[in-house]
């Protein structure tokens, strides 16, 4: 799975000889100027961007659709991650990847039909994920894994940013890091989306996560975009005992 979609690139950072590619959730940008957002964070040395969305039935909140993604498609050339909290997502899978989304996922609360709908994903070109609210636990996965590119751990109850990581999570991590092991599988990536702060990164690469979304401590301050995206990649150094 590539960093960027157009190019091979160094991902944020590695930790135990894995990857640490940072994706963060355009939710928290300012939609006045969510293209130039974007751009900056591409420059700044963002892998992937998280584009979530939300139809007020799965989740408690309405945010983007379509249209945001073909923008952002024609805005930068990183991979899309398209993170559907919607209810029976099965429907829409094949508009999203038309509309320029590179990763799929979908949550397996949401749909009767996973099996299929991972694999529908997967026909259209596209790599896939599923996630996991909080409550839900790993055996949800059991079937579906080897299908799977991606796994997300929801760290927060979906629907809104900047809400507090669920401490938990890291254990959830760290289990989740267990089973793709032992079952051969360590070459999914293993996402973690909500609450994720520079100070509280450390805890979560090393509990497993390679695939790191970030909003509100990316977008949702003072400092600009470059600034902050460089605060996430020295924690990280500061993680992989790089620096
Ligand atoms: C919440 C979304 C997240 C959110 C993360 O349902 O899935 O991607 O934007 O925002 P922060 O990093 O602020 O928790």
């Amino acid at each position: 799975m590539s960093a960027r979609h157009s190019e091979v690139a160094v991902p944020i950072a590695e930790i135990d000889n894995r990857p640490i590619l940072l994706a963060p959730s355009v939710l928290s940008a300012d939609f006045a100027r969510l293209g130039e957002q974007a751009r900056a964070a591409e420059e700044a040395g963002a892998d992937w961007l998280q584009i979530d969305v939300m139809d007020g039935v799965f989740v408690p909140n309405i945010s983007v659709g379509l249209p945001i993604v073909e923008a952002l498609r024609r805005s930068v050339g990183l991979t899309l991650d398209c993170h559907l909290m919607i209810t029976q997502p099965e429907r829409y899978v094949a508009d999203f990847v038309k509309a320029g989304a590179n990763n799929i996922t979908v949550h397996a609360e949401a749909t009767a039909h996973l099996h299929r709908t991972i694999q529908h994903i997967k026909e259209l070109g596209a790599t896939a994920g599923v996630a996991l609210n909080p409550a839900t636990p790993l055996v949800a996965l059991e079937e579906i894994l080897p299908y799977l590119d991606l796994v997300l751990l929801m760290s927060v109850n979906p629907g809104f940013g900047g809400q507090a990581y669920i401490p938990t999570t890291s254990d959830k991590l760290r289990r989740l890091r267990r089973l793709l092991a032992a079952r051969g599988l360590d070459r999914i990536h293993v996402q973690v989306d909500g609450g994720v702060k520079a100070d509280n990164l450390a805890e979560i690469v090393q509990a497993g996560a390679t695939n790191i979304v970030a909003g509100s401590a990316i977008f949702n301050t003072r400092q600009p975009v470059a600034e902050t995206i460089g605060g996430f990649r020295e924690a990280l150094l500061d993680a992989a005992g790089k620096r």
